[in-house]
């Protein structure tokens, strides 16, 4: 996985550690789950995203070739401490003059949800963005009726401080800025 030039900064690919979840760089045998969600019709609508119309097979090679490329997108999968695969997440749109990142997530498995694993691998990530990039700035856009999404980011410290529309889409832009105090170490 490469990642964005100067400010991203999680140019080594490296495992996360939180408390109840581990951050691991993207790897080819979560093509399968990530499809399985790509395809399932309320993680689109939650995700505002059109289902994917490839098949397996055309996701699979597409999947394994961004693998292998350079890419301007950090992007994790979010496993439980012992080694399942439940979600993604990622930073991207990084602006290196603005010194901000978009964040997305989504915990695809909803055997895992309201249990605070998308709490814990937020706070997993933005500790270690906030210790070891120079981003100031995390943003994200999440749907005006996703209350549960809402409800975990103001959770991790986001708040919101805008709203946009995008077609049928209404959404509420949530932030949060570099904390003044030092980070904590990253386990
Ligand atoms: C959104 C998401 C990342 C949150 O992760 P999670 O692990 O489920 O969230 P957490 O358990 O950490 O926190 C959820 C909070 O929302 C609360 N909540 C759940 N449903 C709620 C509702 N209908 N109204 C209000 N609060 C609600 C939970 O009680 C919990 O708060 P609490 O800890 O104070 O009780 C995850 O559910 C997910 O990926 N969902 C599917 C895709 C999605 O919505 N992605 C976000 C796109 S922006």
């Amino acid at each position: 996985m490469g990642g964005p030039s100067i400010l991203g900064a999680l140019v080594t690919p490296t495992i996360l550690a939180g408390d109840k979840v581990k951050l691991c760089p993207k790897r080819i045998q979560d093509a399968l789950n990530d499809y399985t969600w790509r395809t399932d019709a309320e993680l689109c609508k939650l995700d505002a995203a059109p289902p994917t119309l490839s098949s397996l097979e055309e996701y699979s090679r597409a999947y394994a070739e961004e693998l292998h490329r350079p890419s301007p997108v950090c992007r994790f999968a979010i496993e439980t401490i012992d080694g399942r695969h439940i979600g993604n997440c990622s930073y991207f749109n990084v602006d290196e003059t603005s010194k901000e990142a978009e964040f997305g997530i989504m915990i695809g498995d909803r055997a895992y949800w309201n249990q605070g694993y998308g709490t814990d691998a937020i706070l997993t990530l933005l500790n270690r963005v906030f210790s070891q990039t120079k981003l100031e700035r995390i943003y994200l856009k999440t749907l005006s009726w996703n209350v549960r999404a809402q409800r975990c980011f103001e959770k991790c410290g986001f708040a919101t401080c805008g709203e946009l529309v995008r077609g049928e889409y209404k959404f509420i832009i949530m932030e949060i800025r570099r904390p003044v105090e030092p980070p904590k170490q990253p386990k």
